[in-house]
């Protein structure tokens, strides 16, 4: 059975889990409009995921996905944390704020929450992807025994390969294109910084999972040379982000329709990981200190945005966005599936 015709659907498309931007209602509007939607949970606990997951549930009968984050567990180190909010702190200062007295590690990686892997258990989604690594082989037995279909983000061969070997069954391929972290599994490891195309033909040829291309994939043309370079399908999320049923501030929309789209740059310094974002005053800092491990130094990163935009300044927000950016349409979920479907139906005569 192919890819889609495992998860019924009509078009090779998945919206991409967004945490803090894509929701529920736009997970429902895509999986009824035949792709597949996703939430990402990443950035709340298993009884916010519960109820993630109701709502996509009360809004579509069709298949979706549910994201999580598996990153390594972080270390804490008081000295960094302190050095990186005293650097911080100027900033702060300009909006009349002092940075958090302690910086917390603001989410849980799966492999250390085990209410959200029975909760997964419990309600088997269609779907569940992992970002920044894999879950343990127990968690990944448990849940295939439930009928769900396992995804990955891989930046690297290597990557992929122990997804494969961990029993994944779809790989997705991110290039350096893509908006939003990176999904790296090690951080501070070395990376080749692979684009999209490279990346996904590289998996391709290598044969061990079915692939699925991520990163600056913005319309149907996209979708189509991820097709012809062998993926199964596209993983769209900057192009999401606009349409009405995101979450994402009035600010993040104004700077991604206008020029300021053509600029995005890949920085740790919001989170802690790299991470593709529309330049702003927080990508643009030079001379840091050691940054806290993600997602600890993520804490001061929110809290600097917090105070910034109580005071009108816009300029912090983690407003992640792929190198198509300037490509993206803003209009409602479904409608935008379905024009991604006529310009493929162009493409793919
Ligand atoms: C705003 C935003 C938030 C993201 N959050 C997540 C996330 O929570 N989990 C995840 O697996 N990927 C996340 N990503 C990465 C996407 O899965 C995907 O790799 C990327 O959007 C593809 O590149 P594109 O933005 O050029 O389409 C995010 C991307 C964006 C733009």
């Amino acid at each position: 059975m192919t890819f889609l015709e495992r998860l019924d659907l009509s078009i090779p498309l998945i919206q991409a889990p967004m945490a803090g931007t894509s929701t529920p209602e736009m997970a429902a509007q895509v999986s009824n409009a035949g792709a597949l939607g996703s939430i990402a949970v990443g950035a709340t606990d298993a009884a916010g995921a519960r109820e993630m997951i109701a709502e996509v549930r009360a809004r579509t009968a069709r298949p979706f996905n549910v994201n999580l984050f598996v990153h390594a567990a972080p270390v804490a180190d008081a000295g960094r944390e302190a050095a990186w909010s005293e650097w911080l702190r100027p900033l702060f200062a300009e909006f009349g704020a002092e940075p958090p007295a302690q910086l917390r590690s603001i989410y849980r990686s799966l492999l250390e929450d085990h209410e959200m892997l029975s909760l997964l258990v419990g309600e088997a989604p269609p779907v569940v992807s992992f970002h920044f690594g894999l879950p343990s082989g127990e968690a990944i037995r448990a849940l295939r025994e439930r009928g769900v279909v396992l995804l990955a983000s891989a930046t690297s061969l290597d990557e992929a390969r122990a997804a494969a070997a961990a029993g994944i069954d779809v790989v997705v391929a991110q290039g350096i294109e893509a908006g939003g972290h990176r999904g790296m599994f090690d951080p501070a490891g070395p990376d080749a910084q692979l684009g999209t195309m490279a990346l996904t033909r590289l998996l391709v040829r290598e044969g061990l999972l079915p692939v699925v291309a991520a990163g600056g994939i913005m319309d149907g043309a996209g979708i189509a040379a991820a097709l012809d370079l062998g993926a199964v399908a596209a993983q769209m999320g900057t192009a999401f982000v606009g349409c009405p049923e995101s979450a994402a501030d009035d600010a993040y929309r104004a700077a991604l329709a206008g020029a300021g789209a053509y600029h995005t740059t890949l920085t740790p310094l919001i989170s802690g990981r790299p991470a593709r974002a529309l330049a702003n005053r927080f990508t643009a800092l030079a001379g840091n200190p050691p940054l806290p491990d993600y997602p600890i130094a993520y804490d001061a990163g929110k809290a600097l945005n917090a105070a910034a935009k109580a005071r009108g300044e816009y300029g912090f927000g983690a407003q992640w966005a792929g190198q198509g950016a300037p490509l993206a349409r803003a209009m409602p979920a479904a409608q935008l599936v379905e024009v991604l479907r006529q310009e493929l139906a162009m493409y793919r005569k």
